[in-house]
Order: C-alpha cells, then sequence, then structure tokens
C-alpha cells in the first residue's frame, strides 16, 4: 500500500503506533518499525531527557528502519523539562516527531530546522486546521474512540474524519478505534493516508506490559473503557476497572471535584504497576474502545500483516465487485 504517509515516512505500510505511556519503549517501537510500520518512542516514559538519549540508542540498536519520538504536553503531577526532551531528540537526529496536547508552536522551528516532520495529534477540526496553519507536516486526528485524551467534544471518527478531508490539504492519519484491515480500509475510504492505533499494539507479543494486561484486553469487549476527568475538563479513556469506578464515584459527587480529591489514586507510578505487575486493579490504564475488536496477542509483524492483507483484501474483491455491480446497474439503466 503506498499512501502519501509511507512517502512521507518512508515506511512500508500506512500503520502508525503513536506514542504511550509507560508502554512506548524500545521494544514496541523497533518490533513496528521492523513490522513496516511506524513504530514511536514515548519520552516522557523516560524519567529524564539523558534517559531518553539512551532509550533512542537502544531503539537504534534494535531496528534500521525509520522510527519516531512522541513528546505530549499535558498537564502533569510533577513539572516535566519538555525544552530538554524535545533537544534530545533533536540532537539525537531523530526524523519524525508526534507532539500532543498543547499547541506545539514553540518547538516547530527547531524541529524544523532539523528536518524533522512533525506529527500533531488533534481531537478536533480546529485544532486540525489550526496545526496545519502554523506549520505542522501531518495531522493525527483522533476521534471519541481514542484511548488516552480524546478531548471534550465527544466527535467520532465518522465525522471528524470525512471533515478532515474536505478542510485539510496536509495529509491526516486516522487515529482512535482501529484494530484490523475493515478499519484500515474505512480510514482510506474516508481520506485518511494511513491509522494511527494505540490500545491494539498493547496486545501483541513485543509490548513491554505484563501478560495479564494483554489478557485483560483480549477479554474485555467494547464496554469496558471509561472516561476519567470529565469534570475537570482533561478526559481520558481508560480501562473500566475499580479504580476508574472509584474515581468517577468522587466526580459524580455534588459540588466540583478537585484534582486533590482523586491524586492518590491516578498516580502515573501506580498506572505503571499495573503494566509491569500485571495488577489491574492497581491503578488507572489507558484503553480505547477498540478492546471490543481484540481476541489474540500476535507478534507486531503478524498483526500488521494480517491489517494489511484484509485491507488490500477488502478494495480489491469486496468494495471493486460492488463497484462493479452498481457501475453495470447504472449503464443498464441508463
Ligand atoms: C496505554 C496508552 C498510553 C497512551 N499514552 C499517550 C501519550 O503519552 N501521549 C499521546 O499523545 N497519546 C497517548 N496515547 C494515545 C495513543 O497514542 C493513540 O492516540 C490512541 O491510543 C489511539 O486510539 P486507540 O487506542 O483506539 O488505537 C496512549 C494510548 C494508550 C493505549
Amino acid at each position: 500500500m503506498r499512501t502519501r504517509l509511507t512517502e512521507m515516512l518512508g515506511i512500508e505500510h500506512p500503520i502508525v503506533q503513536g506514542g504511550m505511556q509507560w508502554v512506548g519503549l524500545a521494544e514496541l517501537a523497533a518490533a513496528v518499525s521492523n513490522a513496516g510500520g511506524l513504530g514511536i518512542l514515548t519520552a516522557l516514559t523516560q524519567p529524564t531527557p539523558e534517559a531518553l538519549d539512551k532509550e533512542i540508542k537502544r531503539c537504534r540498536e534494535m531496528t534500521d528502519k525509520p522510527f519516531g519520538v512522541n513528546l505530549t504536553i499535558l498537564p502533569t503531577i510533577k513539572p516535566v523539562p519538555y525544552e530538554e526532551y524535545a533537544r534530545v531528540i533533536i540532537e539525537s537526529g531523530i526524523k519524525i516527531v508526534e507532539t500532543a496536547g498543547r499547541n506545539p508552536e514553540p518547538f516547530l522551528p527547531p524541529y524544523k530546522a532539523a528536518g524533522i516532520t512533525v506529527i500533531h495529534k488533534c481531537t478536533s477540526i480546529r485544532h486540525s486546521l489550526k496545526a496545519e496553519r502554523i506549520g505542522v507536516d501531518i495531522v493525527s486526528v483522533d476521534g471519541f474512540e481514542c484511548a488516552g485524551h480524546p478531548g471534550e467534544d465527544d466527535i467520532t471518527n465518522f465525522i471528524l474524519l470525512p471533515l478532515a478531508a474536505r478542510k485539510l490539504s496536509i495529509p491526516f492519519i486516522a487515529s482512535g478505534g482501529f484494530g484490523d484491515g475493515k478499519g484500515l480500509a474505512a480510514a482510506l475510504a474516508l481520506g485518511a493516508e494511513g491509522i494511527n492505533m494505540g490500545t491494539r499494539f498493547m496486545a501483541t507479543k513485543e509490548a513491554p506490559i505484563h501478560d495479564k494486561v494483554k489478557q485483560a484486553m483480549v477479554e474485555a469487549n467494547e464496554l469496558d473503557t471509561a472516561l476519567i476527568f470529565r469534570s475537570l475538563r482533561n478526559t481520558a479513556r481508560v480501562f473500566k476497572n475499580g479504580i476508574a469506578e472509584q474515581v468517577l464515584e468522587i466526580e459524580s459527587r455534588p459540588g466540583e471535584t478537585q484534582f486533590e480529591d482523586i491524586r492518590e489514586l491516578v498516580q502515573g507510578a501506580r498506572g505503571r504497576e499495573v503494566y509491569t505487575r500485571g495488577e489491574l486493579d492497581h491503578g488507572i490504564w489507558s484503553a480505547g474502545m477498540v478492546v471490543g475488536l481484540i481476541d489474540d496477542v500476535p507478534t507486531c509483524e503478524e498483526l500488521l500483516r494480517r491489517i494489511v492483507e484484509e485491507a488490500e483484501q477488502i478494495i480489491a474483491e469486496r468494495l471493486s465487485a460492488i463497484g462493479a455491480v452498481s457501475g453495470r446497474d447504472i449503464h443498464a439503466s441508463a
């Protein structure tokens, strides 16, 4: 499959693995890139900019294919030296950066000067247009289905993607709710140049998380996610476990929720321990509605091959057969 995305990023398949806090380590990013997609390291999973530098080097030892780095700017419990992380990304020679959260404008001049292709994650058309205006190269349009932060508009990809196709001139990637070839074929039909997946990549052999988490995803269905932090206008879609339910209960109490009320429950360190220890109810962990489409734990290579083959088959057989039949009908009735 060749799209503007595969051309711009120098990858074989139009499939990107989005930044994932605590999950986006070299093992996963390298596996996705080796399988022909674009793997992405998550900068803030590394405790310091120096540690990110080492992780980039570690990833380079595992793959000679292109991979990127995600630098997310969101409200955090501890202040983060974002400029230092960005400097490491630039100095290490990374050529693809995924930005997310706040407006990436202040970071664009140094990224551009270093020849970096910037993919900005947006959850709305107005933010996508703004990203295009300020000089971002590719937008990753994250629909309401997505894991992590879907924004506050609650618009699904069936509306966001055709709108992006109508309004944007730069290429865009469909993100949120993708996990199989049907999704890839649909994303291409809706105007996207490829797909970005988070949740689906967690349930792969190479994802550096506990098998119990992967198994929970296989067993989960599409109803097993929850939207927390709504009351703080910083909504996050997470796996619906005991902690998420406690947070929802606190948020539903009369009066305004203060972050202090839930701080203890939602600490990043507890979320991280879910992945390392496999204790599913220890903290909050991100997952998207696409858990309902996950029923196995393949390697990244198997997953990407399967998605691309299914999409190609749908396009070449199902869609072209439907097109040919309706074409005949039009001629017959003319
Ligand atoms: C465990 C996990 C952690 C994530 N962490 C981040 C993050 O730190 N920064 C970011 O931009 N997106 C993050 N995301 C969002 C993904 O990059 C991607 O946009 C999203 O997962 C797409 O939706 P999907 O899960 O339905 O594929 C995370 C997603 C997951 C599943």
